[in-house]
């Protein structure tokens, strides 16, 4: 037997609280029984390999977007986390969301919590839709296949973009449960936008989505000041950068060329891209004449007034994004958690509406539901999963995004995404 002999400094006085002439106690202090400390040393599952690590480790989107900027060379980060001039666009975006405060319902059921609803007449376990980004396999080479395999496993659809890096039929092959959306830039050679609808109906393609808000490129403000261009070229910067950034660069020299996949080869800026094929002549005529060619569901991206979204539905759309495409195109354009309301007013009688921009957190998909939104999609919430991870990581973005939608419902009290109301909200005033 031994025992714990503390120095007398280290003895702990404490006031006796009953105590009116405050006399100090003395802590008795005892040595703890190993059958006591046996139930704490609890070993943790800690993965065995740095990236599962660093993944787990990740609590929220924001998490993975740190670990994605340190994996990621700088113009590659700047490209996925950036936006469009002085990037009003995007903060506003995401102001929206912290504005929002929630009006929870207690002594609500909410011992069984349903995620799932319904878009474009088909169950989807989350309101929730993997957005368009174009050359995702920069951010890193699983790219459009990973976001794919992960939107499958977790039931929610995928929209492949026209400026991805993985060919419509590819992307089928490696995905072929999942719901696969299309996103239609209207090339100025119309034979070749054509070309893609035809593509996108033999493989299986559930709905078109057409992007509107890009007449021109955005003002990408970091890419300019980083010089990128598409395919990444090896300058003296980028070689430097290598240093910093290993696996990036093994990675991308050690699997398929980069490069997209509609195009047979382009070099340069994605602002060169975008002005030299995208035609800034289209008008909602192309959205009828898209109606005319293209059988299923009919996606509008990038309605930002309520005359915009009741003339695409009009022409025929099924659906309408309200979106600024994440903030990279027009910069201080209208923030769309603020428009959602009257576009859903406007026209949810005749279509679905989706909106998008600025969403980072489960919180804030719930709360775009409640503003009347069918599901929210979200761009660089998975892309930093991307970046930090490959597949892994997306899968990692996409369990925080589940988590928090159901955690967020239940803390409403709310057990059924359709439940959700307008009066579950209250913007606060900035
Ligand atoms: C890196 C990146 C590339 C994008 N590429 C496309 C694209 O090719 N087509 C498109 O319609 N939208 C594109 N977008 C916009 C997204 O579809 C979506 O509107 C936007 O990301 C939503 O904002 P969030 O990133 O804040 O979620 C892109 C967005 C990002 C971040």
């Amino acid at each position: 037997m031994f025992r714990i002999a503390l120095p007398a400094r280290l003895r702990v006085a404490t006031w006796s609280q009953a105590s009116s002439c405050r006399t100090p106690k003395m802590t008795v202090r005892r040595r703890p029984r190993w059958s006591e400390l046996q139930p704490l040393l609890r070993p943790r599952n800690v993965p065995l390999r740095p990236t599962e690590r660093r993944l787990a480790a990740a609590a929220s989107i924001s998490d993975l977007r740190l670990l994605a900027r340190r994996r990621a060379p700088r113009a590659v980060f700047d490209y996925t986390d950036g936006a469009a001039g002085e990037e009003i666009s995007l903060r506003r975006s995401r102001q929206a969301y912290a504005r929002v405060e929630f009006q929870p319902q207690v002594l609500q059921d909410v011992s069984v919590v349903d995620t799932s609803t319904m878009i474009l007449g088909r169950p989807a376990a989350l309101p929730l839709v993997f957005a368009p980004t174009g050359f995702t396999r920069m951010m890193h080479t699983d790219g459009e296949p990973a976001v794919a395999r992960v939107a499958a496993r977790i039931g929610i659809p995928y929209a492949l973009s026209t400026m991805g890096t993985t060919s419509i039929e590819r992307l089928a092959a490696a995905a072929p449960d999942g719901r696969r959306w299309f996103q239609l830039y209207l090339w100025r050679d119309r034979a070749a936008s054509h070309d893609f609808v035809v593509r996108a109906r033999e493989s299986g393609y559930e709905a078109m989505v057409l992007t509107v808000d890009t007449p021109v490129p955005g003002a990408r403000l970091r890419d300019v000041r980083n010089g990128l261009t598409i395919p990444p070229s090896l300058s003296a910067r980028t070689l430097a950068e290598g240093v910093l950034h290993p696996a990036w660069w093994f990675d991308l020299l050690t699997t398929e060329p980069l490069e997209f996949a509609s195009l047979t080869r382009f070099e340069g800026t994605v602002a060169d891209l975008v002005g030299k094929m995208f035609d800034p002549a289209a008008t909602i005529a192309d959205v009828a004449w898209l109606r005319s060619v293209w059988d299923g569901p009919l996606v509008v991206k990038g309605i930002q007034t309520v005359a915009d979204a009741r003339a695409v539905v009009d022409a025929g759309a099924d659906a309408v994004i309200v979106s600024n495409h994440g903030g990279r195109q027009l910069d201080r354009a209208p923030t769309p958690l603020e428009v959602l309301p009257s576009v859903v007013d406007a026209v949810g009688d005749r279509a679905e509406v989706y909106v998008d921009g600025g969403i980072l957190s489960g919180s804030d998909v719930v709360a775009a539901v409640a503003c009347g939104a069918r599901a929210a999609l979200v761009g660089r919430a998975y892309l930093y999963g991307l970046m930090a991870g490959g597949e892994r990581g997306v899968q990692r973005a996409a369990d925080i995004l589940r988590g928090e939608i159901a955690g967020t419902l239940a803390l409403l009290g709310v057990s059924r995404v359709p439940d959700l109301r307008r009066d579950h909200v209250r913007l606060r005033t900035p």
